[in-house]
């Protein structure tokens, strides 16, 4: 599709002035650039009728909801933190298989926590920032995308109370960052690699725990700081479920496992595994083994998607 920017924008908030009327709407801001893009568009249009709110969830990244509200308050736009922590964890717990870790993230997402939220501040409408890909892959069956219903004969009115929406249906990662530009984010946030809704849950291989939670949130940390200004699309760090056996200050250490994926594409549909030089990906297993406790191997994935998909979960 040709994006006319300027055209898009005006559309898109003219669309959600129409739909909102006098009511209120909300929006949940996780700081990745499609919920950064929505946050703007609706703030155009909606001004202080609509409430952003960044639910934190226990599954994001290090320092996340801090940086999310600095930035958004030097563009004049508040943030409301609501900490969901302990509910995300008691909806995760016990379960391993990844359609069903998504479908929990869902149901405690949009029925619990933000039903909750429309519930007590009387909102019927919820902006949020699912793009093509989304839709796509959920539709495929490929993976259910935590953000999508519609296309699955979902009403969100009937099974969550109040209606949703999508001002970024029709375009892809690439589009939105043209968006995210034009409606004047900082480039830091609309150049940001793409991170999943699911968080860092689409990271981990097997049951989601506090514990597994700070591995691979550190593990992340390491590769981002390494792997950011490369060029390449998304990178990540995955935690497995198989422990494999290593050794540490000459002592057998029956360990656990890191793959790195870091990925070329341009709006994710297909994606090669980027050509890191050796010595990066060798820097990077020093410093993850160093920082993070417990990891005896580190991977790096050579495969592409198709058949790969871009998160393991
Ligand atoms: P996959 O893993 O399906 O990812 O190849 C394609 C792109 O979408 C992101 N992703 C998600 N985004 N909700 C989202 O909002 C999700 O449930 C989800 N799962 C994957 C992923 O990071 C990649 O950029």
């Amino acid at each position: 599709m040709e994006l006319n920017t300027e055209e898009f924008i005006t559309e898109k908030v003219n669309e959600i002035v129409t739909a909102v009327g006098n009511g209120i709407a909300i929006n949940a801001l996780s700081g990745g650039v499609d919920s950064s893009v929505v946050t703007m568009l609706g703030h155009r249009a909606l001004g202080k009728k609509l409430r952003t709110v960044f639910i934190q969830n226990g599954l994001m990244r290090e320092g996340e909801p801090e940086m999310v509200k600095s930035v958004f308050h030097k563009l004049d736009i508040a943030i409301e933190i609501i900490d969901a922590q302990k509910e995300f964890l008691a909806a995760l717990k016990g379960v391993t298989d990844p359609e069903k870790k998504r479908e929990a993230i869902t149901q405690i997402f949009y029925k619990k926590v933000f039903g909750r939220i429309v519930r007590e501040s009387e909102a019927k409408f919820l902006l949020q920032g699912t793009i093509l890909t989304d839709v796509d892959e959920t539709v495929a069956g490929i993976k259910r995308q935590h953000n999508v219903f519609a296309q699955l004969g979902i009403d969100p009115q009937e099974a969550f109370g109040y209606q949703i929406i999508e001002p970024l249906i029709q375009l892809r990662k690439d589009g939105v960052r043209v968006v995210g530009k034009a409606l004047g984010l900082p480039e830091e946030v609309f150049t940001r690699i793409p991170f999943p809704g699911p968080a860092l849950a689409a990271r981990i291989i097997g049951e989601v725990t506090e514990e597994r939670l700070q591995t691979v949130r550190k593990a992340t940390a390491v590769t981002e700081r390494m792997l950011s200004g490369k060029g390449a699309f998304q990178y990540m760090a995955i935690l497995h479920e198989d422990r494999v056996t290593g050794m540490r200050e000459d002592r057998r250490d029956f360990g656990q496992q890191i793959e790195i994926r870091c990925w070329d594409s341009v709006d994710a549909r297909t994606a090669t595994p980027t050509k890191l030089p050796f010595g990066v990906l060798q820097k990077l297993a020093v410093n993850i083994i160093q920082e993070v406790p417990g990891i005896v191997s580190v991977t790096y994935n050579i495969t592409t998607k198709p058949p790969s998909t871009i998160e393991a979960v």
